[in-house]
């Protein structure tokens, strides 16, 4: 056997957790500033008082959950009296799927499961927190996926004027957008409380791309597994997309690739390989939390090109029976979550047709589907 192959027993993998997607780095590198801010912004609540509400934005993989996640370890490890709550708006997308959240970090049990209304669930909340002195934390991860039905701004309200119907009551919001934008407009009842402070996340330079994945490369790989033409091609590929998270998730499939082959180091053209399936990381685990109506109309736009919405609500409902007005709040659904867009046709006599188009290339959404 040659000896650059790898035998049964031997892995270029010194320590494949750092690859996982939810490995929290302890050399977070190139974020002082927002790190700074997060800190100032929090550091009221661990004297007691309510702390200062953060907006977090930055385009996708660009390190703001694993900022805030980080400051929220460091303030654990400091006091008990601050309780934390990170939500995933993705996976808990109602104001009542928050709320419930909320509840468990708090009570450390599940909330009553039927016939309790959000209010009441929010008030026990608040009650306990007064009864035990307690400042809460809550960080909206993702918040744009609350967006839609506005359970954001039905969230974001009952905390930010908690304290107007309870006196005493000390919360806070981090809402982190996952955007190049604020696109978003919190109601007006929202924004004339909600006065944060704003933290953005740019994209990383090409050379604060390079530290990151260099430092990820040694933690990851026994020393000589990624050379350096290797390293250059993965930084390139982060360089291109700005996500950071395509290069680590290139890093985990390119060393598998090259296990795969039994090579004892990692070439350019495992490389090549795993980018087909990183390129399309995000919009993957975006599409797969959607429902099956969802993920079936976004099917029927992609394979159409561009769409009227009256035909589309005619090839959707083939083999579906939905009626005009939950089919088309699904339709925005998909529109506020950015995979849409939907413009008027001033054409024609009848005047204004809706046209809906995908925002994504269609051959990427196709794949990403699935099935
Ligand atoms: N400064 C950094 N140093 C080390 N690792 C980092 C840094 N920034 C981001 N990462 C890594 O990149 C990946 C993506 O980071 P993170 O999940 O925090 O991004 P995000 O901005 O929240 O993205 P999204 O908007 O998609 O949720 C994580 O695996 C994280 O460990
Ligand atoms: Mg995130």
């Amino acid at each position: 056997m040659k000896n650059n192959m790898l035998l049964w027993d031997e892995t270029i993998f010194r320590d494949p957790i750092v690859l996982e997607l939810d490995y929290l780095p302890e050399q977070f590198m190139h974020r002082d500033s927002q790190l700074q801010s997060l800190i100032y912004s929090l550091k009221p609540a661990v004297k007691g008082m309510r702390p200062i509400n953060c907006l977090v934005y930055g385009p996708p993989g660009t390190g703001k959950t694993s900022a805030v996640l980080k400051v929220f370890e460091e303030i654990e490890a400091h006091t008990s009296d601050v309780v934390l709550v990170k939500i995933n708006c993705q996976m808990d997308s109602t104001r009542f799927a928050v709320v419930s959240r909320i509840y468990r970090k708090l009570f450390n049990i599940d909330p009553p499961s039927s016939g309790v209304a959000f209010r009441k669930l929010f008030e026990k909340i608040v009650l306990k927190l007064i009864e035990k002195d307690k400042v809460m934390v809550v960080c909206l991860d993702d918040i744009n996926y609350l967006f839609h039905g506005g359970h954001a701004d039905e969230i974001m309200y009952s905390i930010l004027r908690a304290h107007e119907q309870y006196p005493g009551v000390k919360m806070g919001v981090i809402a982190i957008v996952s955007d190049t934008g604020k696109l978003y407009r919190f109601d007006p009842k929202v924004s004339s409380v909600f006065l944060p402070e704003e933290i953005e996340f740019p994209p990383y330079s090409y050379d604060e791309v390079g530290d990151i994945i260099s430092s990820r490369i040694q933690l990851a790989f026994y020393p000589e597994v990624v050379p350096e033409e290797v390293r250059e091609k993965i930084v390139n590929y982060v360089d291109v997309t700005g996500d950071l998270r395509v290069g680590i998730d290139l890093l985990k499939r390119s060393g598998l690739n090259a296990e795969k082959r039994a090579s004892k180091n990692i070439s350019e053209d495992d490389v090549s390989r795993a980018y087909e399936s990183s390129r399309l990381l995000h919009l993957r685990r975006n599409i797969s939390s959607l429902t099956d109506y969802e993920k079936k109309i976004l099917r029927l736009v992609a394979e159409n090109d561009e769409i009227k919405a009256g035909k589309l609500y005619e090839l959707f409902n083939e083999n579906n029976e939905l009626g005009y007005t939950r089919f088309y709040g699904l339709v925005n659904k998909l529109k506020d979550s950015h995979y849409l867009d939907v413009s008027f046709s001033g054409e024609g006599m009848r005047g204004r047709t809706r046209i809906i188009r995908l925002n994504y290339p269609a051959d990427d959404v196709i794949k990403c589907i699935g099935g």
